[in-house]
C-alpha cells in the first residue's frame, strides 16, 4: 500500500499539532516565557497518554522550528534543556506504554548531548507498537523538501536512479517522515490560522482545525471534541462524493 496516497475513508489516525501560545500564556501571568514552555510539557504528557484511547496511532508535535533558532539565546537554551529533561524523565513511561518515539528535522544544529539522548530514546522505544510519537525538532517543511531533493539529486548523480523515476512516491520516501502515514488532521492552538512551515508536503489532504486555546490550556476534552467534529466531516481528496456519482 502507498502510505502517502489519499486514504479512501475518513479515519483520523494521524494527528499533527502546532503547539502554539506558550509565550502568551506565560506573559498573561507575568511569568517568563520559559514557564509557558514548562506548562506546555505537561500538556504534551496528557495528550500523548490520551491518544490510544482516542483511536490515534500517530501523533506528530511541532516542538521547535527552523525559525525558532532566531529566538533569544536564553529561550533557545531553555527549550533545549527542556527537551533533554523530557527525554530523561519520560523514557521509561513511554517505553512501558508502547510508545515509539521518533524525531524529524535537521538535527545538525542541535547540541551533541541532546542528539545522543534522541538517538538513545529512538532505540529504547523502537519496539513500541501502540503509538508513534513524532517530535519535530529544528524542523521546517521547506528545509525537509530541500534536503529530500538533494538526496534525490545525489542518487541521480551516482546513477542509482534515473530522473524519469522521480515521482511523488519517491520524494515522499526521501522525506524525514518516510516510514509514517500522512497526517489526517493538523491542529493549531492559540488562534493563529497558518501552517508555519509544518509538514507542507504531508499535509496536502489533511483536515485543519484551529482553536483559540493557548497550548498550556489545551485539554484532553477539547482534543476529543475536535476529533469528534472532524470525524463527522466528509473527506473527498479531490473526488466527487459517492452519492453524487451517477451509475
Ligand atoms: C510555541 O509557543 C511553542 C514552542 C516554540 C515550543 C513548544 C514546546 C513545548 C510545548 C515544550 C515541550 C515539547 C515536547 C515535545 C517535550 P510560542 O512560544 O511561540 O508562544 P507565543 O506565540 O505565545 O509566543
Amino acid at each position: 500500500m502507498n502510505r502517502h496516497a489519499a486514504p479512501d475513508e475518513g479515519g483520523i489516525r494521524h494527528v499533527a499539532i502546532i503547539m502554539d501560545g506558550n509565550g502568551r500564556w506565560a506573559e498573561q501571568r507575568g511569568l517568563p516565557r520559559l514557564r509557558g514552555h514548562h506548562a506546555g510539557v505537561e500538556r504534551v504528557r496528557q495528550i500523548v497518554e490520551a491518544c490510544p484511547g482516542l483511536g490515534i496511532r500517530t501523533l506528530t508535535l511541532y516542538a521547535f522550528s527552523t525559525e525558532n533558532w532566531r529566538r533569544s539565546a536564553e529561550e533557545v537554551g531553555g527549550l533545549m534543556a527542556l527537551f533533554r529533561r523530557y527525554i530523561r524523565s519520560e523514557a521509561a513511561r513511554l517505553k512501558d506504554e508502547g510508545v515509539r518515539l521518533r524525531f524529524i528535522g535537521d538535527h545538525g544544529r542541535l547540541d551533541s548531548r541532546l542528539r545522543q539522548l534522541m538517538g538513545w530514546m529512538e532505540e529504547e522505544t523502537a519496539s513500541g507498537t501502540v503509538l508513534d510519537l513524532v517530535v519535530a525538532l529544528s524542523y521546517g517543511g521547506r528545509d525537509e523538501i530541500v534536503r529530500a531533493s538533494r538526496r534525490m539529486a545525489e542518487a541521480v548523480a551516482a546513477g542509482r536512479i534515473a530522473p524519469a523515476q522521480i515521482d511523488a512516491a519517491l520524494l515522499a520516501d526521501m522525506l524525514d517522515t518516510a516510514p509514517l502515514p500522512d497526517p489526517d488532521l493538523v491542529i493549531r492552538t492559540s488562534g493563529e490560522c497558518r501552517l508555519s512551515n509544518f509538514l507542507l508536503w504531508q499535509a496536502a489532504y489533511a483536515e485543519l482545525a484551529f482553536t483559540d486555546t493557548l497550548w498550556p490550556d489545551f485539554t484532553v476534552n477539547e482534543f476529543a471534541e475536535i476529533l469528534a467534529k472532524v470525524r463527522c466531516r466528509e473527506r473527498r481528496f479531490g473526488a466527487v462524493p459517492a452519492r453524487l456519482v451517477r451509475s
